[in-house]
């Protein structure tokens, strides 16, 4: 079976560690590498085996020798860049946040439609962690009852005095928000995934808060946006999430998801954390006290987790399996987001548009 042949575009931080999705042997190729700053490109083509290098983004979508594109550029790039690859024939793995807006999503669909070609953005990169995987089949298979609740809290650390980070970050114009565009996908993906039809979300009621210093010395760099969010997602069906997130603040970092169903419960956590002691399944059984059974769980490792959007988009593209995160999932994912920016400036509940 012939490689999938991928066009790089977007050659900064996560670009370099996804290069070895390329070497691995395991069906997917960097052929060229784009970046308007030519000696990031070249790293990572160096890094990826990829034999060209260009400084101009279009010259990977007229390349008879890429099959699909992996973009990783900053998110204000991704429908122009999404779009342009899906009219010259290429397949796309984009980085997540996938698009600014749910209409950008909309775009998008449209321009993949009747095209046969495979979309999927890599906040799906937590999916193929064996805790998310077991949530979805006690799920699917009804062994927690009926889903009612879901609780999801993540804290993030702060980031280490001093440290730097490109401009786009702080800038709500090109990268759609702060942590909720940056870390909000992942989010939303993991539910989506590990719930399936349950994640009907139907109305948000949220609020956002910004990034602050936590001392004199303890600046965040981006302080123009958001740091912070805690939002109720009212499903179709009566399903109630509880969705944090904060990052660096006076306290711990923490990653809890807590399922709860009408025959069981189960607390888990999202990232791949293999010094975790393991997923807990909790019932009443007959007249006994609440019985806690610790399950056993095999997260990947961070850097599968990383590549796993590429490797995905290969096998989708080689075996002819489903992706798991298409633009449809997306047009939800952002229809949270939008309703969560529109709740934060409104005061009010927001219907999450279809
Ligand atoms: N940094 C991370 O840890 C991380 C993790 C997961 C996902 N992401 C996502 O990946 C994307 C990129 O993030 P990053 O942190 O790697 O950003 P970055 O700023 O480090 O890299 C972006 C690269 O895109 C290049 N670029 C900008 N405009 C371009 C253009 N017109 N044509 C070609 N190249 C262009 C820049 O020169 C830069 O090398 C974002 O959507 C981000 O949310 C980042």
């Amino acid at each position: 079976m012939n490689p999938v042949r991928y066009g790089v575009i977007g050659a900064g931080v996560i670009a370099n560690y996804m290069t070895r999705a390329f070497t691995e042997g395991r069906g997917s190729i960097a052929t060229v590498v784009a970046d308007i700053n030519p000696a990031a490109a070249q790293k990572v083509a160096t890094a990826s085996g990829a034999p060209k290098v260009v400084t101009d983004w279009r010259a990977v979508m007229a390349d008879p020798a890429v099959d699909a594109v992996y973009l990783a550029t900053p998110p204000f790039l991704h429908k122009p860049m999404t779009i342009a690859a899906l009219q010259a024939g290429k397949h796309v793995c984009c980085e997540k946040p996938f698009m600014l807006t749910q209409a950008e999503v909309r775009d998008v669909i449209a321009a993949q439609k009747g095209t046969g070609l495979h979309v999927n953005c890599a906040s799906s990169r937590y999916n193929c962690a064996g805790t998310a995987q077991k949530a979805k089949q006690m799920i699917a298979t009804g062994e927690l009852g009926q889903v009612y609740h879901v609780s999801f809290t993540q804290v993030n650390p702060p980031t280490k005095p001093g440290a730097t980070l490109p401009d786009w970050r702080n800038d709500p114009a090109r990268n759609g928000g702060g942590i909720s565009f940056d870390w909000g996908p992942y989010d939303l993906d993991w539910l989506s995934f590990v719930l399936g039809d349950l994640f009907r979300p139907q109305l948000v009621f949220g609020a956002l808060g910004n990034y602050f210093p936590l001392t004199a010395e303890r600046v965040p760099p981006c302080l123009g946006v958001d740091g912070r969010y805690t939002a109720q997602i009212i499903c179709e069906g009566g399903l109630t999430i509880l969705w944090e997130r904060r990052a660096g603040e006076h306290g711990p970092a923490r990653h809890s998801i807590e399922l709860r169903g009408t025959k069981g419960g189960l607390d888990t956590y999202f990232m791949p954390m293999p010094e975790k002691s393991g997923m807990q399944h909790h019932a009443y059984v007959g007249t006994e006290e609440l019985k806690t059974t610790l399950l056993p769980d095999a997260p990947p490792s961070w850097e599968d987790a990383i590549i796993n959007p590429v490797r995905e988009l290969t096998a989708a593209i080689r075996e002819n399996r489903p992706l798991t995160n298409t633009p449809a999932d997306n047009l939800r994912i952002h229809g949270v987001l939008d309703a969560l920016h529109a709740s934060g400036r409104t005061r009010q509940a927001v219907k999450v548009a279809e």
